[in-house]
C-alpha cells in the first residue's frame, strides 16, 4: 500500500484527505492519505521518518517554505514561488512541487482557453498570489498586480519582469480579475477586495476563497454578466496535480469536487 500525507499545523481541516481519498476508492487503488501534525520548527526532526513513511506529501502552513532546504531537487514551479506544497519521494530523491501554479492555471483555462496575451489582474502578493501570477505569465498572459500594502506588490512585480513576464500596461480593462487575498471569507462574507464597478462583462472572475463557496465578488461577477472561476475548483485541480506527479493519473475532477464540497458542508 502507498501512503500519503498533507503536514501542517493547524491540519485537522485539511480537505486533502476527503478529496484525495476519494479518488482511490473510486479508482480502486491501494492508497491512503492521511493527517500528519507538525509543529512549527519540527520540520528538520520529523523529515527522515516522513520520508520512510509516505510516498508523497502535501505541504500547508507554516511548512511550505522551512520544508524547502531538506529536499534533493526542486521544481521549476517551486522555486519561482519559493514555496512547496507537494512533495514526491520517488526511487529515493525527494523533489518539492507547487501544484498551486497548476492549480491555478487549468482551473482558468477550462474556462477561458489559451491565457496567451490575456490581460490578468491579480488582487494580493501573498503565497497564493505568487504562485498564480508566476503561473499566468509562464502561460503568455500580460500580469498586473494590485495590493492592499503596495510596496508587496511592486517587488511582486519586480520579480515577474525577471522572470521573463509581460506586464499589463492597463490601458485596456483586464480579461480576468482574480482574488488571490483572504478578502471575502467567513466569517466576514460580504467583503469584496475591489469595488464592484470595476468589474465588466468581458471579465472571468476567480476567486481563491471558497468559504463561502460564492463569494460576494463572485456574486456581484455573476450579476453583471461574468465568467466566474470558484475557489474550490482551484483547490481541487492542485491537488489533482499532486495525483498526477505522485502516481501519474489523472485524477476524475467530479469525485475531488464532491468529496471537497461535502467536506465544506461538515
Ligand atoms: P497566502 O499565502 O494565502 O497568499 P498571505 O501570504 O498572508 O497568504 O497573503 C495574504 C494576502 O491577502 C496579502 O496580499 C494581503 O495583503 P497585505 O500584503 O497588504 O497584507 C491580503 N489581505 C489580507 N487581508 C486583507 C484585507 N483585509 N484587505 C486587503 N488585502 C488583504
Amino acid at each position: 500500500m502507498k501512503k500519503f500525507a498533507v503536514i501542517g499545523d493547524p491540519v485537522q481541516h485539511s480537505m486533502s484527505p476527503a478529496m484525495h481519498n476519494a479518488v482511490f476508492a473510486k479508482l480502486g487503488l491501494d492508497c491512503i492519505f492521511e493527517k500528519v501534525r507538525i509543529q512549527k520548527g519540527r520540520m528538520e526532526n520529523e523529515f527522515a521518518s516522513l520520508r520512510a513513511d509516505y510516498s508523497g506529501l502535501s505541504v500547508t502552513i507554516p511548512h511550505k517554505i522551512a520544508v524547502m532546504p531538506l529536499l534533493d531537487k526542486l521544481d521549476k514551479s517551486a522555486e519561482l514561488v519559493g514555496a512547496v506544497n507537494c512533495v514526491d519521494f520517488d526511487g529515493g530523491k525527494s523533489k518539492g512541487y507547487n501544484t498551486d501554479m497548476a492549480g491555478a492555471v487549468d482551473s482558468l483555462k477550462a474556462v477561458v482557453g489559451s491565457l496567451k496575451n490575456k490581460k490578468i489582474l491579480v488582487l494580493g502578493a501573498g503565497g497564493a498570489a505568487r504562485a498564480i501570477a508566476f503561473g499566468c505569465a509562464l502561460e503568455g498572459a500580460e500580469i498586473g498586480i494590485w495590493n492592499r500594502t503596495e510596496k508587496k506588490a511592486a517587488v511582486l512585480m519586480e520579480e515577474l519582469k525577471k522572470a521573463g513576464a509581460r506586464a499589463w500596461k492597463q490601458k485596456e480593462p483586464a480579461d480576468i480579475l482574480i482574488n488571490a487575498t483572504s478578502v471575502g471569507m467567513s466569517p466576514l462574507p460580504e467583503e469584496t477586495p475591489i469595488d464592484t464597478d470595476f468589474l465588466e462583462s468581458s471579465m472571468t472572475v476567480m476567486d481563491i476563497v471558497y468559504n463561502p463557496l460564492e463569494t460576494k465578488l463572485l456574486k456581484e461577477a455573476k450579476k453583471r454578466g461574468c465568467a466566474t472561476v470558484d475557489g474550490l475548483e482551484m483547490l481541487v485541480r492542485q491537488g489533482a496535480k499532486a495525483l498526477d506527479i505522485w502516481l501519474g493519473i489523472e485524477a476524475p475532477l467530479n469525485v475531488m469536487r464532491k468529496a471537497a464540497e461535502r467536506e465544506l458542508k461538515t
